[in-house]
């Protein structure tokens, strides 16, 4: 399995802050956000990990992790010339992943609270897809997962103004080695971003989507009240 973390993005909704560096440079109480995505990565057992970025960040991230040796693993960088979607990681990774099955997670997404789901949910994995869903209360900013009464999954939704559950798409995605092909057929939805949500619905399509409920604390740190609340967060549970 090896693993990406994508930290480029134009962080607009947190500007000023965003405007001379990354969003996933920011502090989370005693680190820079990006460590908490690195964190879940490497307790998942993975060791080969690829940082996208953008042209004026890529660097931050070589002096902040160079090699990866002295985090236990292996490191390397990919630029993303411009914010594309989160969907085109895989094309601009694609001979990184080779052969390979891939776990992406999106650098501005923490998740606290078990450091064993994410190895556990590897471990069985074979093929398809396999999402993790939290519930919110504010989904119309996610992709939102629609079930029937079995609560089988029927669709996901990207940032519906009528969402159909409270269920948010997390920003951690566990793929099949086909997601480079998937990715490498997306068009561009009417915002020029290649969706990770249409990703999602064509494995779903064949009936390989597997969402799974994340029942611990997960947050997007993209706005200024969620990137304070996972300071706080982070800091009542140091103490
Ligand atoms: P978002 O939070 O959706 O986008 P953003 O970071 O550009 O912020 P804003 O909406 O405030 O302008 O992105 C989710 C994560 O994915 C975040 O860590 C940035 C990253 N990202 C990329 O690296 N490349 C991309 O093309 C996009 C769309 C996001």
């Amino acid at each position: 399995m090896k693993g990406i973390i994508l930290a480029g993005g134009a962080g607009s909704r947190l500007h000023p802050l965003t405007r001379v560096t990354s969003k996933q440079l920011l502090p989370v109480y005693d680190k820079p956000m990006i460590f908490y995505p690195m964190q879940t990565l490497i307790d998942g057992g993975i060791e080969d990990i690829l940082i996208i970025s953008d042209p004026h960040n890529i660097g931050n991230f070589v002096k902040l992790f160079g090699s990866g040796r002295d985090f236990g693993v292996k490191i390397t960088y990919e630029v993303q010339d411009r914010p594309e979607g989160l969907a085109q990681a895989f094309i601009l990774g694609k001979n990184f992943i080779g052969d390979d099955n891939v776990t992406m997670i999106l650098g501005d997404n923490l998740f606290v609270g078990d450091d064993d789901f994410l190895k556990a949910a590897i471990k069985n994995f074979e093929k398809g897809g396999r999402v993790f869903a939290k519930e919110v209360k504010d989904p119309h900013r996610f992709g939102v997962v629609e079930f029937d009464a079995q609560q089988n999954v029927l669709s996901i939704e990207e940032k519906p103004d009528k969402p159909k559950s409270n269920f948010a798409v997390t920003g951690l995605y566990i793929y099949d080695n086909s997601v480079i092909n998937k990715a490498e057929n997306l068009k561009p939805s009417a915002r020029g971003e290649l969706e990770i949500t249409d990703l999602n619905n064509l494995y779903l399509k064949e009936g390989n989507l597997d969402v799974k409920i994340y029942d611990h604390y997960w947050l997007d740190t993209g706005t200024f009240d969620s990137l304070l609340e996972a300071g706080n967060k982070i800091a009542a549970l140091k103490k």
